[in-house]
């Protein structure tokens, strides 16, 4: 066989000199030493706002605090399942005879899709299979408990996938490792995990048949924590996820991957769900919150208006987020029939409203060295190139603002992101910093946040 041009360009990746050759990808091994170093791909880190959806056969129930869990409460004895299952369903009823009822009668990906691009989110991260072990695509081991099989006989996540990319949107994939009640993860478990069947027979089949199959940007690694990433072959797995799946180059994944491991290995850390951070991680991080704020990732059909956070509320919380150097992952639950309900669709259009006029603030931003000020408001920075963004959770008294961390010089320029060509009056507040910002009438924010954008301050 004669040498081609591939395969000279595989052999000089082997000089070590030549490393740096074009088409010579340093390779991983099978260690986080080896795969922590990887440098994060540009951008997640641009991208900032991302969708949670999390969507499987216990959208059907729809009931209770954190309802995705609600075959698990119920089989653990938690009350309230216990009893609506008494009250709504005959004796004998099992958990997979809500499967045939999960029936997505209303799914539409373009819509879901147009709802999420409206929202200014970048990238989504939708629940392939959650730890109910139920698949939303055809899954090839998972026999009869997967979307194709049974109820809705439809491929949800491969038609997502369509809908998302065709709106330039980034697809993640939320996978859980781990299965409440799968008889060999159970009998792995009864080992001390020493046997690795259901790893070998479904975690780590799944995980490639997904990676082939969707070609995902980002894996959203969960159900873990029961058992150390030796017994997940995590290491080996993200070792040919970086090194030879079709997507090594871009994609990026969370830091769920064994017992331990969050917040120490991986690629950008989760650490707890909800995490807040009192200052700037020297890591790349992201939130997940959920809209249903508090009770679940799963929709709810007992869900009160109440619950759910209100858009200044997001906001605020976003934006803390994003000054702290995190991304804002915003989680709604879809309801059995498909919908996203329309509480959540306008919270999430809102959000895109606000980003529309202040998304310059937020997206591919960077940390400042302050990310918090001290004055009449709640006001959060962030920066990019020479620019900063003062973003305010409140509009201040009296039209003025003080800004006391920015240092001023005679070529500082401040506007407000809702009047981008109106630069504003400002004078120094002391001889080494800050500034007092005479503010213009108050634009209209349904989010109750503004920005102002301050050129040529250090
Ligand atoms: C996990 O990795 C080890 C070491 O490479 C290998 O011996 C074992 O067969 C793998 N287990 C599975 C389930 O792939
Ligand atoms: C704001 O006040 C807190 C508490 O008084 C202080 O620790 C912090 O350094 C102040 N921040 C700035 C930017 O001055
Ligand atoms: C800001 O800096 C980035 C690189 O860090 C560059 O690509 C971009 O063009 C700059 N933008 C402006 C407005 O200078």
């Amino acid at each position: 066989m004669a040498l081609g041009p591939a395969h000279i360009a595989s052999f000089m990746c082997l000089i070590p000199l030549l490393l740096l050759a074009p088409g010579c990808a340093a390779r991983y091994t099978a260690d986080w030493a080896s795969l922590d170093a990887r440098p994060l791909p540009q951008w997640y880190d641009d991208a900032k706002f991302g969708i949670f959806i999390h969507w499987g056969v216990f959208s059907v129930p729809g009931f209770g605090q954190f309802s995705e869990w609600f075959w698990w409460w119920w089989a653990s004895g938690r009350q309230a399942e216990v009893d609506f299952m008494k009250k709504n369903y005959p004796p004998g009823f099992k958990y997979a005879d809500f499967a045939p009822q999960f029936r997505a009668e209303f799914y539409n990906p373009d819509d879901w899709a147009d709802i999420f691009k409206a929202s200014g989110a970048r990238y989504i991260v939708f629940t392939t299979k959650h730890h109910e072990g139920f698949t939303n695509w055809p899954s090839p081991v998972s026999w009869n408990w997967n979307s194709m099989d049974t109820g809705p006989h439809r491929d949800l996540v491969g038609e997502l996938a369509v809908a998302v990319r065709k709106r330039s949107l980034r697809l993640g994939l939320y996978h859980s490792m781990f299965e409440f009640f799968n008889p060999l993860y159970l009998a792995d478990r009864a080992s001390g995990f020493k046997t690795q069947n259901f790893v070998a027979l479904k975690t780590l089949p799944e995980l490639l048949h997904l990676v082939m199959s969707y070609k995902p940007d980002l894996i959203w690694s969960d159900g873990d924590w029961e058992a150390p990433d030796t017994y997940w072959n995590s290491t080996q797995f993200l070792a040919w996820l970086y090194n030879d799946s079709p997507v090594k180059e871009g994609v990026i994944v969370n830091d769920r991957w064994g017992k331990g491991c969050y917040c120490k290995h991986g690629g950008y850390f989760n650490c707890a769900d909800r995490f807040s951070p009192g200052q700037v991680p020297n890591h790349k991080w992201e939130k997940c919150q959920d809209l249903d704020a508090f009770q679940s990732w799963g929709y709810r059909r007992n869900m009160k208006l109440t619950d759910v956070m209100d858009l200044p509320s997001v906001i605020k919380d976003f934006v803390s987020v994003v000054a702290m150097g995190g991304n804002y992952l915003l989680n709604v639950g879809a309801n059995s029939d498909g919908m996203i309900v329309p509480v959540f669709e306008e919270r999430l259009r809102q959000i895109g409203v606000w980003l529309g006029i202040n998304g310059e603030a937020i997206y591919a931003s960077k940390t400042w060295r302050v990310q918090k000020d001290n004055t009449t408001v709640p006001v959060w920075y962030t920066a990019k190139n020479n620019t900063v963004y003062a973003i305010l959770l409140s509009w201040p008294p009296k039209q003025s603002l003080q800004l006391p961390s920015p240092k001023t010089s005679t070529a500082t320029k401040v506007t407000l992101l809702d009047f981008p060509n109106v630069p504003l009056k400002w004078a120094p507040m002391t001889q080494t910093a800050g500034l007092t910002v005479l503010m213009p009438p108050m634009p209209p924010s349904p989010a109750n946040a503004w920005c102002l954008k301050l050129e040529g301050v250090a």
